[in-house]
């Protein structure tokens, strides 16, 4: 039996109700305190021992040293970036997150993207709602024999993959973690990366945002990129550097973008949001009710796991 116990848990961004009914089974309260202002997360988050938040809420060093009973953090998704890892391990405060449960969402948001942005589907609905009938200007390109490159060969990478194949795209990937032989079991070719850019008709980012991935599309990456090469962000905001890419939209070195994230969300670049070859949606990836509750449960069951002394699968700290 392990000696990890949870009495109360504190829910500060909105999370699919199957989380606390997981976790009442269990006797654990929750209280769910949405939009808490900072200084008040840090004078509630003192009376809990373990805290839930997806994206919104940011979990800093103050707010996690205000917790003086808290054990762990569950991010209901996979990016940690809104969490201070770093202080929350020197605290001794454990950090998970739910891995898996918005794959599938967020790979399907992106091939919706790439084949938005062939068809300039949201242009051409916009123009049509507007009274315009236009049959010229929204002509768009087949992804058929086309080569995308994915960059990030992780669980969303993956799903990428095996949908766009079926819609018969060539796929190429970089990923430094990723053999070649393990790649070409999801029917991807690895390519270095200075070599993967002018191959690409498409490109889509599936890496976490880190030193080695900020603004890894960038002026002289998108210079060697094939002449109206689309590019489609559903990872992270700061991957593709929002200034270069409308630098090359401008020129017509970028012929179309797809962004779900930003480098500050709600972004404030309006010239790259307003530009006519961009589609756009605020940070929507996991925004689906499966994911939501895929989330919800895999947090909750991995708390329960810990309180039962087992192994826990989407420990980050
Ligand atoms: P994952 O950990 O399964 O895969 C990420 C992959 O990136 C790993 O295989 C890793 O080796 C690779 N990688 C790391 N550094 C790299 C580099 N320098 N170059 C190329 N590849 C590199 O993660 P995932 O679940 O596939 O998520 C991918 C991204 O999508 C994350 O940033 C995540 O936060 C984001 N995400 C966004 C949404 C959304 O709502 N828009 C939803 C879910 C996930
Ligand atoms: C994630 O990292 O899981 C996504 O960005 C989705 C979310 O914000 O929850």
């Amino acid at each position: 039996m392990s000696s990890f116990k949870l009495e109360k848990v504190l829910i500060s961004d909105a999370c699919d109700p199957s989380v606390v009914d997981i976790l009442k089974s269990r006797d654990i309260r929750c209280d769910i305190k949405t939009g808490l202002p900072k200084e008040q997360l840090i004078d509630t988050i003192k009376d809990y021992d373990a805290l839930i938040v997806r994206s919104n809420t940011q979990v800093t060093a103050d707010v996690i040293a205000a917790g003086k009973k808290l054990k762990v953090i569950g991010r209901a998704g996979v990016g940690v970036d809104n969490i201070d890892v770093q202080a929350a391990k020197q605290l001794g405060v454990s950090v998970i997150n739910a891995p898996g449960g918005n794959s599938i969402s967020a790979a399907e948001l992106t091939c919706t993207m790439l084949l938005s942005v062939s068809r300039h589907l949201a242009q051409a609905c916009a123009s049509l709602k507007n009274g315009v009938w236009d049959r010229k200007s929204f002509s768009g390109n087949e992804v058929y024999g086309k080569t995308l490159a994915i960059i990030g060969l992780g669980r969303i990478g993956r799903e990428v993959a095996a949908r766009m194949q079926a819609f018969g795209m060539k796929t190429i990937g970089f990923d430094p973690l990723v053999s070649a032989e393990t790649s070409q079991t999801f029917g991807v070719e690895t390519v270095a990366l200075d070599k993967l850019w002018p191959l690409a008709d498409y490109i889509t980012v599936h890496t976490p945002l880190i030193p080695q991935t900020k603004n890894l599309l960038n002026d002289t990456t998108i210079a060697q990129c094939k002449k109206g090469v689309r590019i489609v962000n559903v990872a992270r905001g700061g991957i593709v550097d929002e200034e270069a890419l409308l630098r090359g939209l401008q020129s017509g070195q970028v012929g179309g973008a797809g962004l779900d994230v930003y480098e500050e969300e709600p972004p404030s670049r309006s010239q790259l949001i307003g530009h006519p070859k961009v589609i756009c949606t605020p940070h929507l990836g996991a925004s689906t009710k499966e994911a939501q509750i895929n989330v919800a449960k895999e947090i909750a069951y991995q708390f329960i796991d810990m309180i039962d002394g087992k192994p826990v699968a989407g420990k980050v700290c």
